[in-house]
């Protein structure tokens, strides 16, 4: 596996498979074939076989795939084999939300800050962790070790924000607000834009055709 360039398509489908195959564990599964992974997933067996063949080919003939040894691989591709401790900066209605999701914690990614400016939410408990104000966040990034930020703040304030950040040497925005920030940032920050609406967007258009294609 290692030295291998991995496709970034490939990388994008990891964790749609991780998610399956951990479906398949929780049920008892212990190995499946290709086909049978093309039947759950909807994906041709040939595309599953060339995808995984990509980390050294897990699969044997005759015998399929071992469901927790390829689980356990792509974990770690996808690096959830450790602890990355995640902050939130805008604790509203989103940031809380997150917070409040207890699965992500399940999949290693701990929140350990919530931070805003709105004085009234400071000390305001979420799942445990204390809402906290920014003009904190400089002394709490030197004390602790923050692999993640997460952006839930209005889009106006997300560039000026991400830029102390990564003066504070976070290296991973998981941003939220509605603004293209690996755009402004240096290069060797990693940033994931994350904007619901255009997976609603896609929706809708694909009910537009929908409905067309049934007038
Ligand atoms: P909200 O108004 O409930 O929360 C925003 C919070 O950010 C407030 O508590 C506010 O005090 C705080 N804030 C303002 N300036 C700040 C600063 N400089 N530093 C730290 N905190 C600051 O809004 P909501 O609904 O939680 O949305 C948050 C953001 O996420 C908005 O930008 C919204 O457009 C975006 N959003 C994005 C989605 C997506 O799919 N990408 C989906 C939903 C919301």
């Amino acid at each position: 596996m290692e030295g291998k360039e991995i496709s970034r398509a490939v990388i994008k489908r990891l964790p749609r498979y991780y998610r399956y195959l951990g479906e398949l564990l929780e049920d008892g599964v212990e190995r499946i074939s290709s086909n049978e992974l093309s039947e759950k997933m909807q994906v041709t067996a040939s595309q599953i076989r060339q995808d995984l063949n990509n980390f050294g080919g897990f699969g044997q003939q005759g015998y399929g795939y071992n469901v927790q040894f390829l689980y356990t691989e792509i974990a770690t591709i996808l690096g959830l084999d450790r602890v990355h401790n995640m902050i939130i900066i805008g604790a509203g209605n989103l940031g809380q939300a997150l917070a409040n999701y207890v699965q992500f914690e399940k999949r290693g990614f701990k929140v350990i800050g919530l931070f805003d400016v709105n004085p009234v939410l400071q000390g305001v408990s979420v799942r445990g962790i204390s809402i906290k104000m920014v003009d904190e966040l400089p002394t709490f990034l030197k004390d602790n070790e923050v692999h993640i930020a997460t952006l839930t703040l209005p889009k106006n304030k997300a560039p000026e924000m991400a830029e102390k950040l990564v003066q504070c040497g976070v290296k991973a925005i998981w941003n939220f607000a509605h603004t293209d920030l690996n755009l402004s940032l240096p290069e060797d920050v990693i940033v994931e834009n994350v904007h619901l609406s255009e997976s609603l967007m896609r929706l809708s258009y694909n009910l537009s055709n929908y409905e067309k294609e049934h007038k």
